[in-house]
């Protein structure tokens, strides 16, 4: 216990010897007012578990009890990871650094998210990237202030600023290749208070997503050459800050296999969707998948009859319970499935 704060690691030992492997449960809630009015609503003031990582803490607590209870038939050891602040908050790469993949490391990892952007029912596994690496920035363009109607007398950073985010969008229009994806975002814009001042300075937030490494750093590159540049051909002084929220989760092709097989196993009647399920949102599962290669798969959770199909992150955010079943089910099938071919 008392891992990144509040994370909670468990070993099962399988009564044979044999690899070890990891299971990662998110247990973090959202500072959002719940207005589901359901009788296991948050009974906090201002907190919710509007993504459903609630139902992640059940689901990793249940495997565990059918792991535990078939511990005589299967070798190796599952390492279950309860994982706090998976919302921006860095948790995972917290706990990497607490030690949570050594002794023991394991040798591959497995995690989901039950989603309610799809119907009971749905199980998304597939291999490769599933969900953008993330960045976030901020700039800080610098002139020199003075009066707006005198503007020879001032270097005006509003200008350098709007011409800067013209030309950040040629990054992906440009400089990316269109059969790869990207997103550059300035989402927040400040300066200046009065009508005729021109101020002195100008600060941007925003984001970067990508799938692939390379495509990353070259985004990065590019996104450092046009602030810089074009600020100095404005006569004006930039500085940038980049926090790097996580990098892309990209499956591995082998435990997507196994995970895929478990699937036919537990559900017989259906066919999992291995259509890449892609989304530009992001995960810090893969900061786990960096020390053990493995695969992170979506488990249908909406029921439009019941209403129960708020999107994640809504105050009315609320799942068919019956994915709690079935995301257990298919979770440790899909343990014991890597536990043989690890
Ligand atoms: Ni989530």
């Amino acid at each position: 216990t008392g891992i990144a704060k509040t994370g909670v690691i468990g070993l099962i030992e399988g009564a044979k010897p044999g690899p070890v492997i990891m299971l990662r449960f998110d247990i973090d809630a959202l500072p959002i007012q719940e207005e589901t009015g359901a009788e296991y609503a948050s009974q906090n003031p201002g907190l919710m578990h509007a993504c459903g990582h609630d139902g992640h803490a059940a689901i990793g607590l249940t495997v565990a009890k059918l792991l535990h209870a078939r511990r005589e038939e299967f070798g190796g050891t599952i390492k279950l990871v309860f994982q706090p602040a998976e919302e921006g908050m860095g948790g995972a790469q917290t706990m990497v650094k607490e030690g949570a993949m050594e002794s023991p490391a394991p040798l591959r990892s497995l995690g989901l998210h039950i989603w309610n952007g799809k119907p009971l029912g749905w199980i998304g596994i597939a291999a490769g990237p599933v969900m953008a690496g993330a960045s976030s920035f901020k700039i800080t363009v610098r002139g020199k202030g003075g009066h707006g109607a005198i503007p020879h007398l001032s270097i005006d950073p509003v200008l350098a600023s709007a011409q800067i985010i013209s030309a950040l969008q040629s990054i992906v229009s440009r400089n990316v290749d269109a059969q790869k994806a990207a997103v550059v975002t300035v989402a927040s814009i400040h300066s200046g208070d009065a009508f005729n001042v021109i101020p002195a300075q100008v600060e941007m937030l925003g984001t970067i997503r990508f799938f692939e490494m390379e495509v990353g750093e070259m985004v990065h590159r590019r996104f450092n050459e046009i602030v810089h540049g074009i600020a100095a051909a404005m006569q004006c002084q930039a500085e940038i800050e980049i926090s790097e929220i996580t990098p892309p989760v990209i499956n591995d092709a082998a435990t997507t296999e196994n995970v895929l097989r478990a699937a036919r196993i537990v559900f017989p009647a259906e066919s999992p969707d291995t259509s890449p399920y892609v989304t530009m949102g992001s995960e810090d599962f893969a900061f786990f998948q960096q020390k053990a290669p493995g695969t992170y798969f979506f488990v249908g959770s909406n029921n439009e009859s019941r209403g129960l199909n708020f999107g994640h992150h809504h105050p009315k955010f609320d799942f068919d319970e019956e994915v709690l079943v079935r995301g257990s089910a298919l979770m440790a099938a899909a343990a014991l499935e890597v536990l043989q071919s690890a």
